[in-house]
C-alpha cells in the first residue's frame, strides 16, 4: 500500500472528521503536498507529519488540551523550507529544495524547529498563534535545551518521539492511531 494512503487509513478512526476539519486546508495545499518528496529517515515528511498531527490531536483530546492547536502544530512541526535528506525525485523536480550544507544532519536537530516555526507563518498566516509557534519551535526538546512553554508543545514533542520510535511504515499506522492495541517499537535513529 502506498504511503500516501495514510488518510484512507485514518478515515477508519471515528475521530477522523474532527481532526481533518482542523488540518484539511493545510494538507491539501501545494506547499504541504511537496513534503511527499521530502524524506524523513526512510519515510516522507508528509507521512510523518500527518502521523504526528493525528497522534497529537488524540493525546490533546485525552488530556483536555487544545485539540486544534495540537493538530496543526503536529502537522507543521517539521515544516522547514528545504529538505535535509537527499531524494532523487525531489532532486529531479525541485532541485532548489535540497540543502547542501556539510554536516547538515548534525545541525538539523538543533535548527529545524526554528526554521519550521518561521516557515509556517509564511505559508499559513491564517492559523498562526503563539501556542502553535512555540510548539513547533521547541519540539526537539531536550535537544534544544529550551522546553516548550505550553502543554500543547509538550504533547507535540511527545507525539513526535512516539511516532519517530515506532516502526515507520504504513502498516504501523493502525497501531499508531489506536486501531490496534499493540505498538511494536523499532528504532530508526
Ligand atoms: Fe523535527
Ligand atoms: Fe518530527
Amino acid at each position: 500500500m502506498d504511503k500516501e494512503d495514510i488518510l484512507q487509513l485514518l478515515k477508519k478512526n471515528a475521530l477522523f472528521n474532527e481532526w481533518y476539519s482542523y488540518v484539511k486546508d493545510i494538507i491539501e495545499s501545494d506547499e504541504f503536498q511537496i513534503r511527499k518528496l521530502y524524506l524523513h529517515h526512510d519515510d516522507s515528511v508528509y507521512h510523518h507529519c500527518i502521523s504526528v498531527s493525528f497522534k497529537s490531536y488524540m493525546i490533546a483530546r485525552n488530556v483536555g488540551a487544545n485539540k486544534k492547536n495540537c493538530a496543526i502544530a503536529g502537522l507543521l512541526h517539521d515544516f522547514y523550507p528545504k529538505a535535509w535528506q537527499y531524494s532523487q525525485e525531489l532532486y529531479e523536480k525541485y532541485p532548489d529544495r535540497l540543502r547542501n550544507e556539510k554536516n547538515i544532519f548534525h545541525m538539523h536537530g538543533f535548527t529545524h524547529g526554528k526554521e519550521a516555526a518561521k516557515n509556517y507563518q509564511k505559508y499559513y498566516p491564517e492559523v498562526v498563534n503563539k501556542q502553535i509557534t512555540n510548539a513547533i519551535k521547541w519540539h526537539m526538546f531536550p535537544l534544544t535545551l529550551v522546553p516548550p512553554l505550553y502543554k500543547e508543545g509538550w504533547i507535540v514533542t511527545l507525539a513526535d518521539k512516539i511516532v519517530s520510535f515506532t516502526t515507520i511504515n504504513i502498516k504501523s499506522v493502525p497501531k499508531l492511531v489506536g486501531l490496534k492495541k499493540t505498538i511494536k517499537i523499532k528504532k530508526h535513529i
